[in-house]
């Protein structure tokens, strides 16, 4: 493959910047004629933020997986489309060619269309990181069938809400999954996710762990004896055929939080994401054909969706999936694999990066990493401590650094420097990608004209202009969608996130500005956690916030107010984590619980976090005027009790 877009110099980088702005239209039909399509578009693009309503490539037919499989066949078909690395060190590798990766993905779209799965349905996905997984997704490309991967982190809960707002009829399971020294029961987590669940009809189950599971005659079948209906010997054409889907059609939703209870489910369209993932892929981190690509995220994330799969595939590439975490059985598992698989790319997020550099340099000693071209970072900003040690310990100062700033809403990377190509600057995500449109605008949706003193623009990050890659609804609620990211500011996307800007239009992101925290990564919304906490059975009210946590980014800190101890206040405390777990998920327990008697609030009764977080940061002195508050002494008792 060749990608006569990837840009090489900075002039070219500026040029194309340049043109994608002044002419999106014919920008991005030069782009998109390298994707193969069963009909052009009639029009690049159709907008307005106001609906709001995006529309790429109107009019185009396609299949994104013709463009990630069929069209590599007869000059990648032996190559390594993905390298499967199992939880086990001791396992032994897989290797997926992209022929057999076809052979695959059609034989399992087979599997779905003989349960009655087609184009339109939604499919829950709720697996380990193994290669069905992504024969699972990019079957239900293949047919049409709309995707939901839901993170292995989530509870039964978590996963009743989706499949609820879904109205999916089909989930896709394992009977388990290994994740370091732990075995998911993930088949026994949907049993539970689905009492008094009366739509899904199907739940296809593939073997992992082999623990036992329980099989519900009529809606539970096994992914292996499904399989063998779809004979091995039949040759793929007799069913591999493609659905023709619209370029607008919806491609997957995925969920993620924001400042209210409830995560939205970002819809992300067929032609469009597809070319912004595959742009971005080869510009960010200048792949260059023949290479491995090693992105650690979770395919439950966008991250692993873009960057595993749909990105790296589109490509041509070789996509190394692991099923394990970085510190087990020992901190030296990415590094063992980047010397076994002659990585080039690796992409990976600060609090991997902040957790194995608390193991020191043994895990690194003995493994050979010369074969890195590129890291790449993302999901919080990096520090630059972990910035130093990546690049010194791992690039070894001869590896660029790319920092890439997005979100799951906008399907690809946004803000980076490209590797090699534009100079890169640890903490700084630096340069928009072509297409890309950013403005920092203050609190009434003015755009910051004047420098802080320390001679940067500072604001709330928007952007004036779609790009290929970006949201188009929120599954089942548009409204929600128009008033979180389009109804802030007028005419702009609002991301949440603040920034500054320098003279040289350099961005760094200096994190959300809403009430979502990024823990290790992880988005959750404090909303949402509150929420949780209070349907503990002893809980009156709670109040959640942030705190800079050594290696998670932000840590959780809960304020919450019992009508007594159940036991002793350690109990109490147990039974609000163990309560947070089972409503949300693991990842959403509370690092600290401070009981509290009262919380500040205003006259009008509006919690005032601003005051919860810095005393939660030590900043006990930095509260500020608390004359406004309903009870200004709640503080004091507050400060005597910080945790
Ligand atoms: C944060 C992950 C600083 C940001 C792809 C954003 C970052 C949220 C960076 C989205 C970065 C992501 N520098 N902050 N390079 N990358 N973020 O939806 O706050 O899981 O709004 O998407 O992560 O998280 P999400």
């Amino acid at each position: 493959m060749s990608y006569p877009y990837q840009l090489k110099s900075i002039e070219a980088y500026r040029a194309a910047y340049k043109k994608s702005v002044e002419d999106p239209e014919s920008f991005w039909t030069e782009i998109a004629e390298n994707f193969k399509w069963r009909k052009k578009w009639d029009k690049v693009l159709n907008w307005n933020f106001k609906e709001p309503r995006i529309e790429w490539f109107a009019g185009g037919k396609l299949n994104i997986t013709e463009n990630c499989l069929d069209r590599h066949l007869e000059t990648l078909g032996d190559k390594p489309a993905i390298i499967w690395e199992s939880n086990d060190p001791e396992e032994r590798t897989r290797v997926v060619t992209y022929e057999r990766l076809h052979k695959r993905v059609c034989q399992f779209a087979q599997v779905l269309k003989n349960n009655g799965i087609k184009k339109g349905d939604r499919v829950c996905i709720y697996m380990g990181m193994i290669p069905e997984l992504a024969y699972a997704v990019l079957a239900c490309a293949r047919i049409g069938a709309i995707h939901s991967v839901i993170f292995g982190g989530f509870s039964a809960r978590s996963i009743a809400d989706r499949l609820e707002d879904t109205k999916a009829e089909c989930i896709i399971t394992c009977d388990g999954a290994y994740r370091g020294g732990k075995d998911i029961p993930l088949k026994s987590v949907i049993d539970d996710a689905l009492v008094g669940n009366n739509l899904v009809k199907k739940v296809i189950v593939y073997t992992r762990t082999r623990i036992p599971v329980s099989m519900i005659k009529g809606r539970d079948v096994w992914w292996e004896d499904e399989m063998l209906k779809v004979t091995d010997t039949l040759p793929v054409e007799g069913f591999g055929d493609a659905e023709v889907m619209d370029a607008e059609d919806p491609l997957f939703i995925l969920y993620t939080s924001g400042s209210t209870g409830k995560p939205k489910g970002v819809v992300h369209t067929t032609a469009g994401y597809m070319v912004w993932t595959n742009y971005t892929f080869v510009n960010t981190f200048q792949y260059q054909p023949g290479q491995v690509h090693f992105c650690t995220a979770d395919i439950g994330w966008i991250t692993g969706h873009s960057y595993i799969l749909y990105g790296p595939l589109s490509a041509g590439a070789t996509s190394v999936m692991f099923e394990g975490i970085p510190t087990w059985p020992d901190a030296g598992r990415f590094w063992d694999i980047v010397d076994k698989y002659k990585v080039d790319i690796l992409y990976t997020a600060p609090t991997a990066i902040r957790s194995l550099m608390g193991y020191g340099l043994d895990p690194i000693k003995d493994k050979d990493l010369s074969s890195l071209k590129v890291l790449g970072s993302v999901g919080e900003p990096i520090n630059e401590e972990a910035w130093n040690w990546y690049n010194e310990h791992i690039g070894k100062k001869r590896c660029p650094i790319v920092d890439t700033w997005w979100q799951t809403e906008n399907g690809g990377i946004l803000i980076s420097n490209l590797a090699g190509v534009t100079p890169s600057r640890p903490s700084w995500a630096t340069l928009p990608l072509p297409g890309v449109q950013p403005v920092l605008v203050d609190e009434n949706g003015k755009e910051v004209t004047e420098k802080d003193e320390e001679g940067f623009y500072k604001g709330n990050l928007c952007m004036k202009a779609p790009w290929p890659g970006m949201l188009r609804t929120t599954y089942g609620d548009h409204e929600r969608c128009r008033t979180t990211y389009f109804a802030t500011y007028d005419n702009l996307y609002f991301t949440g996130d603040g920034a500054l800007k320098d003279e040289e239009g350099n961005y760094r992101i200096t994190g959300r500005v809403d009430d979502v925290l990024n823990v290790s990564g992880h988005r959750i919304g404090t909303a949402e956690v509150e929420n949780a906490i209070n349907m503990h059975a002893s809980v009156v009210e709670s109040a959640v916030v942030g705190y800079p946590h050594p290696i998670k980014g932000l840590g959780i800190y809960a304020y919450v107010i019992v009508t007594g101890f159940h036991g002793d206040e350690e109990r109490t405390r147990q039974d609000i984590v163990q309560t947070v777990s089972r409503i949300i998920g693991p990842i959403a327990k509370p690092d600290k619980i401070q009981f509290v008697t009262g919380l500040p609030k205003t006259r009008s009764g509006k919690i005032m976090r601003r005051i919860l977080r810095k005393i939660a940061e030590g900043e006990l002195d930095k509260v500020g005027d608390t004359s406004t508050l309903l009870d200004p002494a709640v503080v004091d008792g507050i400060k005597e009790g910080k945790l």
